[in-house]
């Protein structure tokens, strides 16, 4: 085989399983937590976190508090994947080096998260494989 048919060849190899990496990418819109997860991580949620993380702007307690939802959380989050958020709340959260969550407490609150944003559940829970998902806007 000749130099420029070989290279052909890993070439086409390499376009096939991008496209396939892309096909199986999930993203935020394609159910990837489930309804009993969330609604489980609601409690755990107001204690932990809604002190300082409305999911709307206007429900903010103070200025410098970061919203988890609506425009400034999508425009900054979109495109990036749930386990940058997952790392970020399991290291940094609730930002006062006390981390006390670990990955599947994180886990749950992200589903959580996602049912407030309006993302559509799935059977199955938000899993550490299932945080590579892409974040999106929400499918309305
Ligand atoms: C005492 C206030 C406080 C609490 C409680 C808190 N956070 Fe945060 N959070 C912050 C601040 C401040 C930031 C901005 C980043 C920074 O300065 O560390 C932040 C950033 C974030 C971000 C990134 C938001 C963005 O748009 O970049 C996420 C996600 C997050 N927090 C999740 C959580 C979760 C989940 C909990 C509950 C386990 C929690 N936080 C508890 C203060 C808090």
């Amino acid at each position: 085989m000749t130099f420029g048919k070989t290279c052909a060849l890993i070439m086409g190899a390499v376009v096939v399983w991008s496209a396939c990496a892309l096909a199986s990418q999930k993203t935020t819109n394609d159910g990837i937590y489930s309804k009993a997860q969330a609604d489980a991580a609601k409690a755990p949620y107001v204690k932990l976190c809604s002190e300082c993380h409305a999911f709307t702007v206007a429900a903010l307690k103070q200025p410098k508090d970061l919203p988890l939802g609506e425009e400034p959380f999508l425009k900054k989050w979109e495109g990036r994947t749930l386990d940058e958020l997952l790392t970020l709340i399991v290291t940094t959260m609730p930002n006062d080096g006390s981390a006390v969550v670990n990955d599947d407490e994180a886990l749950n609150l992200l589903a959580y998260v996602l049912q407030q944003n309006g993302f559509a559940p799935g059977k199955a829970a938000l899993s550490k494989e299932g945080a590579a998902a892409v974040i999106e806007r929400p499918k309305k």
